[in-house]
């Protein structure tokens, strides 16, 4: 694995991965747990972000602090599942505009399918965080990739919760220049392109739809 694969391994993150890949978590938690994982992931993924000095008056004394320097930022989730991190990212910055790309797996090819994008008007000039709770044989997330790269996007990342490691060979054989964020790495692909362990189906799970 290359330098820009980064797995998050905070305990908070470990915690709150293990039950959301239990079975009998229900569709609310899973929901909700999707979200703060995000939240937390966003924390630890944006640790590179810029700061510039303003000046600034407390109460009692002007001083010079850090704020985070003019980065125009856009988050890009993967339709369906990769909605489920897009408030846990915003808490995180908040005034990040959104873009969406729709994707589906096709079940037999397991090749994507686009059914629909809509982009921010400035989205070249952002930086972009592309969000998707799976990331499996990673052709939705290179596909989504090529997407930005067409759009004149030059610094993306990948925040995923979960890989398989032919995800991961994928994203770096496809876009080395990308940083990939995952909370777990784990062990392969069943025959159906189902991670393994993995949580099952995160898009059914997120919105209830099995
Ligand atoms: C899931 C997941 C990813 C994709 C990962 O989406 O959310 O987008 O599969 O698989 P890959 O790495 O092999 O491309 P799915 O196609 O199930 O659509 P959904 O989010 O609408 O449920
Ligand atoms: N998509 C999912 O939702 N889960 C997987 O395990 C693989 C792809």
């Amino acid at each position: 694995m290359n330098d820009n694969i980064h797995i998050l391994s905070h305990p908070l993150l470990q915690h709150k991965l293990t039950i959301l890949r239990s079975k009998d978590t229900s569709t609310k938690d899973f929901r909700e747990l999707v979200s703060e994982i995000a939240m937390l992931m966003t924390y630890e993924a944006t640790r590179d972000l810029p700061l510039e000095d303003v000046e600034v008056e407390t109460p009692v004394a002007p001083g010079v602090f850090k704020t985070i320097a003019g980065k125009k930022l856009a988050i890009v989730p993967i339709l369906r599942a990769g909605l489920g991190m897009v408030d846990g990212v915003l808490k995180m910055i908040p005034a990040a505009r959104v873009g969406h790309i729709g994707l589906f797996r096709d079940p037999d090819t397991l090749e994507p399918v686009k059914y629909y994008c809509k982009m921010p008007a400035d989205i070249a000039e952002r930086d972009v965080i592309i969000v998707d709770p799976m990331l499996a044989t990673g052709g939705s997330a290179s596909a989504a990739i090529s997407f930005m790269k067409e759009y004149g996007c030059k610094h993306i990342k990948l925040m995923d919760v979960l890989a398989a490691p032919e995800g991961i060979a994928r994203i770096e054989k496809d876009h080395p220049d990308v940083e990939v964020y995952i909370a777990a790495l784990d062990d392969h692909l069943n025959e159906h392109g189902y991670i393994i362990p993995g949580l099952g189906d995160a898009g059914d799970r997120i919105f209830g739809t099995k």
